[in-house]
C-alpha cells in the first residue's frame, strides 16, 4: 500500500475534547491572580472573587435581572441533581432523554427518587416528540445532548404560561447557544465546557418561579447538606452571592475568571458564532462526502458544540471509527475525538467557543486522509 499524501496544514491545536474542553486562547498558568489562593474562601478576597464570578456570569449570559446564579459543588452533575432533589415531586414530572446524560437523569428520577415520571426518549440522532410534552408538570431535559450531538432547536415548544418548571441541563450549550431564559426555570452548567474552565463546581441558574418552588415545597426525601438551597423555608442567599456551601477550589475560580476575561472580550455573539463557524466547517465537509454524516438526523437539531459524526458505508469493521480517531491522535492532529463510550461508533468533535474555527477547518482534510488510509488498510 502506498502512503496517502498527508494534508499540508495541521490544526494549530489538536484539542477537540468534549470535556474538559480546550482552554481559551491565551490561557497560561502564569497569568493567574494568586491573591485568593491559600486564603479562606470566607475571607473578603475569596468571597469577592466568587461573587465576581457570579455577577459576570449573570451579565455575560444576559440573564433577566431577577434570575439568580449560584456556585455549587460537583460540577454540572452536582448542580443538576441538586435541582432534581430539591424541586421534583411537587408536580407530575416528564423526563426527556435522547442520549446518555439525559438517560442518567431519567435513572435518577425513576430509580433513585422513585418518581412516577412520564419518560420520553429517542434514539441517538433523534429527539422525542417535543410537541407532545405536557407542561402542567415539571419537565427535565438536556439542551444539547453532548453524546449524540442533538440539541433542541429552540424554546418554542415550551409555553410561556406553563404551570410546571423546566429543569434544563445546558452544560454543553451555555455561552455557545442562544438560550431563551424566560422558558428556563432551572439551568445548570459546568465551567469545564464551553469556556474551557475546570470541573469541580457547577453553576445553577434559578428563575423566580424556581425560587418560589424552593421556598414553598419540601421534598419527601432527605437532602444532604450539599444539596440544600434553603434554610427555614428561605433561599440561602449566600450561595448566590459568593458564600459557597462548602470549600470551593479558588484555583478553579481564578481560572474561570480568566476564562470570563476572554469570553467578555469575545462577546456573547462572538462566542456563539465561533461555535457556529466551527460546526459549519464540519457540516460542509460532510455534505461534500458520501461516507460520513451527522448523527443528528434533522438539520435543525444539529449541535454546534458537540458535533457527532458517523461513517455511513456498510460493512466497515466495528472498530473503524476508533481506528480513525487513534490514527488522528497518533498524527497529533486531533485528541479525544472518538465518540462517547455509550454512543454509536463515530467521531465527536468539540466546537465550543474556545476552539478556533480555523483548527476545525484544518482538521477536515485530515479526517478524509485518516478515513482513506484506514479503508486502504482494510
Ligand atoms: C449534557 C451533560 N450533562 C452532564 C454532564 C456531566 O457534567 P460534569 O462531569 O461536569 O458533572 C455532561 C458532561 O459531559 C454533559 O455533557
Amino acid at each position: 500500500m502506498t502512503d496517502l499524501q498527508r494534508p499540508a496544514t495541521r490544526p494549530a491545536d489538536p484539542r477537540f475534547s468534549s470535556g474538559p474542553c480546550k482552554k481559551h486562547p491565551g490561557w497560561s498558568l502564569q497569568n493567574f491572580d494568586d491573591a485568593s489562593l491559600g486564603r479562606s474562601h470566607r475571607a473578603a478576597i475569596g468571597k469577592s472573587r466568587l461573587k465576581e464570578a457570579i455577577d459576570r456570569t449573570h451579565a455575560l449570559l444576559g440573564l433577566p435581572a431577577d434570575y439568580r446564579v449560584g456556585i455549587v459543588p460537583a460540577s454540572d452533575t452536582g448542580a443538576y441533581e441538586m435541582a432534581m432533589w430539591t424541586m421534583l415531586g411537587a408536580r407530575p414530572v416528564t423526563m426527556l432523554a435522547w442520549e446518555s446524560f439525559g438517560a442518567g437523569w431519567v435513572t435518577d428520577a425513576v430509580k433513585q427518587l422513585n418518581l412516577d415520571a412520564t419518560v420520553m426518549t429517542a434514539d441517538y440522532g433523534q429527539l422525542p416528540d417535543l410537541s407532545a410534552v405536557a407542561f402542567d408538570g415539571d419537565v427535565c431535559f438536556t439542551w444539547n445532548g453532548t453524546t449524540s450531538g442533538v440539541r433542541v432547536p429552540d424554546g418554542d415548544w415550551i409555553p410561556a404560561d406553563r404551570a410546571g418548571l423546566t429543569l434544563c441541563d445546558a452544560t454543553s450549550a451555555c455561552f455557545a447557544m442562544d438560550l431563551p431564559w424566560d422558558k428556563l426555570d432551572v439551568t445548570t452548567f459546568s465551567w469545564q465546557k464551553v469556556l474551557g474552565g475546570e470541573g469541580a463546581h457547577g453553576v445553577i441558574i434559578l428563575s423566580p418561579r424556581a425560587v418560589e418552588r424552593l421556598e414553598t415545597y419540601t421534598p419527601a426525601w432527605p437532602l444532604p447538606k450539599i444539596f440544600r438551597l434553603t434554610k427555614g423555608g428561605k433561599l440561602i442567599e449566600g450561595i448566590f452571592s459568593g458564600a459557597t456551601i462548602n470549600t470551593p477550589s479558588m484555583l478553579c475560580v481564578e481560572d474561570y475568571l480568566k476564562a470570563l476575561d476572554w469570553a467578555e472580550a469575545t462577546g456573547r455573539d462572538g462566542l456563539i458564532s465561533r461555535a457556529e463557524d466551527s460546526a459549519r466547517a464540519i457540516w460542509d465537509f460532510c455534505d461534500a462526502k458520501d461516507w460520513i454524516a451527522n448523527l443528528a438526523e434533522d438539520p435543525a437539531t444539529r449541535s454546534t458544540t458537540s458535533v457527532c459524526l458517523k461513517f455511513t458505508e456498510a460493512g466497515l469493521p466495528d472498530d473503524f471509527a476508533k481506528r480513525v480517531a487513534k490514527r488522528l491522535e497518533g498524527e497529533g492532529v486531533a485528541l479525544d475525538i472518538a465518540s462517547y463510550r455509550d454512543a454509536p461508533p463515530g467521531l465527536r468533535i468539540w466546537c465550543g467557543s474556545t476552539v478556533d474555527p480555523a483548527d476545525v477547518a484544518a482538521l477536515m482534510p485530515w479526517i478524509d486522509w485518516a478515513y482513506q488510509t484506514e479503508r486502504a488498510a482494510g
